[in-house]
């Protein structure tokens, strides 16, 4: 089933991707994930990716002169497979600003936080988690939303808050966050394929049907 064709940028373990292939698959929606880009050749996600036959690139900016000679393979290679929309699920490297521009409000992020909370430069994967549990917070979550020149400063799609115990540690925090994510990434990435994303002024609409 053809439809929108998606690239998924991935670090590691992927378990946001095998939410997004689960989904599209059970729900037989009309999309495709044509393409799996990880920064690193040891992400178990280009595992999951093979596993069902998506062809997969590993682009390590060590092995290119510099990040922006990096990120111009990724645009060749998502100009290549005529990518519709790129979902970054854990990717650890900076989108350049000339993908930002192709791409604008096609690039679609997964953050475990409520942004803007412990969101921005140095706040990814478990040092969220370590953050938000120093603060003491007592909700903390997880934010979809698209990505702009901005580090997690992109207009934001979805938001969903869980609450945090007293006995929560980052890694329990990690896991309860994790849950919403694999919940959030598919359904932002079915509202945008459906067309009911509308970005105003960095806000985002959610309309009740397709608007032609
Ligand atoms: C997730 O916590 C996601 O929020 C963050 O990086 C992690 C990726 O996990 N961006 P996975 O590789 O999808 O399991």
């Amino acid at each position: 089933m053809s439809g929108l064709k998606i690239a998924v940028l991935i670090s590691g373990g992927g378990t946001n991707l095998q939410a997004l292939m689960d989904d599209i698959s059970e729900k037989q929606l009309p999309m495709t994930i044509s393409l799996i880009i990880s920064n690193r050749s040891n992400a178990y996600g280009l595992v999951r990716g093979k596993q069902q036959g998506i062809k997969t690139a590993v682009i390590d900016k060590a092995t290119y002169p510099d990040r922006n000679a990096a990120g111009m393979k990724v645009l060749q290679l998502l100009e290549e497979e005529g990518i519709g929309l790129i979902v970054l699920a854990g990717y650890l490297e900076m989108i350049p600003e000339e993908v930002v521009r192709r791409y604008r409000n096609r690039i679609i992020n997964i953050h475990p936080s409520l942004i803007p909370s412990f969101s921005g430069k140095g706040y990814y994967g478990e040092r969220v988690h370590a953050a938000a549990y120093s603060r003491g917070v007592k909700l903390t979550g997880a934010t979809v939303h698209f990505v702009n020149e901005e580090t997690d400063g992109g207009p934001i799609i979805l938001q969903e808050a869980v609450a945090v115990a007293y006995e929560d540690t980052p890694k329990t925090i990690q896991e309860k966050v994790l849950k919403l994510e694999h919940r959030l990434l598919p359904m932002a990435v079915r509202l945008f394929a459906e067309g009911r994303l509308r970005v105003t002024d960095n806000r985002v609409e959610i309309l009740s049907e397709v608007q032609l």
